[in-house]
């Protein structure tokens, strides 16, 4: 059975407890955008996807009241982004809120008074059904991964389930599928300390779908992985650098450490939006710090000294190189491109980015996702290429072309100068008309 983290009927938002879980199973209704922010604050809806779900609808609701209340535009929009910045300001490490609301101001922005709550309405509902077809999409992939592969043991942390997203989860989605293809043994599940998502959640979706599995306390995880023979990690995201570093649940990051050790693949599965391109790697990336009660207690009650100091980060950085993978609706990024911070600055300023699945490029700009390589039918190794090119194409793509171009041809790095001119040439690019910082990437100046 599905669990619904959230529905959206009658004009209202519904949230399903998640404070509560295992013991009680209760929905809350939601029409002011105030309360949707504090249940995203207070974890009565979590998991990124869920969040930027919630999110949506609670600028959705927004929107309808204060529509009723005043009826000019200029009004309506300053409160909307009001609205829109203190749901943002809910919580600080998931993307996929600040994700979701900015959708909302999109459309806000692009739509007829008259027509805005009704187009509003209509985001929401896709962000919530796209997010269910990512999460089954992100299902194939993973499994994909394990292809040919029996009795697998699988190790997971905090909950990235049904709770956690629209559909059947991301890295639980993957685990739901290798079970439905009868390829999984068992799922070790960490307690997740100090609120006990994988105990309270996580176990709880696994039993519930006759999935089988052993919980285990985080501090376990080094001796199961020895022990039983973990086969693999598959954790979720809440944010993803341009690097490939990944923000998750506390704890997250030790494992990783834990799975080098013992040579075990560490997998992460999320959605595409979890990426944050804006940002180069994962130091950037705010970790929230919550409640020190939340670590002094357990279930409300105190299990240490009541004023003890406490440092209590709710997640923390996986670094792209203990990553074995990045398991996303559009594939697994194996190879994500491990690039300094210089050439990232070079990057943000032409606002793209090419992302390498093994032999396959994928130049992400302007929110779309283009396979580079598919266009000339020629799959390019990656290791042939070097950054300037990567740019110059990416930067091409930004300044002189508005539909970007699949077919983009892409040049090797052996080029000399003059190679490269007749190739540009031939592309239709005349070097003088390159920027100077373009020449400056491929060495032309
Ligand atoms: O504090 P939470 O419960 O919101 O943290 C959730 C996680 O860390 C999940 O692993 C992550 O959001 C991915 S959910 C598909």
């Amino acid at each position: 059975m599905i669990i619904h983290s959230l529905e959206w009927k009658d004009n209202k938002l519904y949230l399903l407890d998640q404070t509560r879980l295992p013991g009680t199973y209760v929905y809350l209704e939601y029409s002011d955008y105030l309360k949707v922010a504090d249940a995203i604050k207070n974890l009565v809806v979590r998991g990124a996807p869920a969040i930027g779900i919630a999110a949506a609808y609670g600028m959705l609701l927004a929107y309808q009241n204060l529509s009723r209340d005043c009826q000019d535009i200029a009004t309506i929009e300053k409160r909307f982004l009001y609205a829109a910045d203190t749901m943002k300001m809910a919580r600080p490490t998931a993307v996929n809120l600040f994700w979701a609301v900015d959708e909302m101001i999109k459309v806000f922005k692009n739509t007829k008074l008259e027509n805005i709550y009704g187009a509003l309405l209509r985001k929401a509902n896709e962000i919530e059904r796209q997010d269910k077809e990512i999460c089954s999409r992100i299902a194939d992939q993973g499994a994909d991964i394990f292809k040919g592969k029996k009795h697998l043991k699988i190790l997971t942390h905090c909950n990235a389930g049904a709770l956690a997203t629209a559909g059947i989860g991301t890295a639980l989605g993957v685990i739901t599928r290798l079970h439905q293809h009868g390829q999984l043994s068992c799922v070790y599940v960490d307690e997740t300390r100090p609120l006990l998502q994988g105990a309270r959640l996580t176990a709880a979706e696994l039993v519930s779908s006759q999935i089988p599995v052993r919980l285990i306390s985080d501090s376990m995880a080094a001796d199961v992985m020895k022990r039983k023979k973990i086969d693999a990690v598959i954790v979720g995201a809440d944010r993803i650098a341009g690097n490939g570093d990944t923000a998750n649940k506390i704890g997250t990051y030790g494992i990783a450490v834990l799975c080098k050790y013992h040579q075990i693949p560490f997998y992460v599965a999320a959605p595409f939006s979890t990426f944050d391109f804006s940002i180069s790697s994962g130091k950037d990336i705010p970790i929230e710090e919550r409640n020190p009660d939340e670590v002094r207690m357990v279930q409300g009650i105190y299990i240490a000294p009541k004023n003890i100091p406490v440092y209590n980060p709710s997640f923390d950085i996986t670094p792209n190189e203990l990553i074995t993978g990045i398991i996303t609706e559009k594939g697994a990024l194996k190879d994500l491109e491990r690039i300094s911070d210089s050439h990232y600055e070079a990057r943000k300023n032409i606002e793209a980015y090419i992302l390498l699945n093994g032999n396959t490029i994928y130049l992400m700009a302007e929110g779309r996702l283009v396979n580079l390589a598919a266009g000339d039918g020629h799959p390019v190794e990656i290791m042939d290429l070097s950054f300037a090119m990567q740019a110059l194409a990416v930067s091409y793509l930004c300044e002189h072309e508005k539909e970007l171009r699949p077919q983009l041809y892409l040049l090797p790095r052996e080029l000399d100068e003059k190679v490269a001119e007749i190739k540009l040439k031939s592309m239709g690019y005349e070097i003088d008309t390159l920027s100077d910082k373009q020449k400056e990437y491929l060495g032309l100046d």
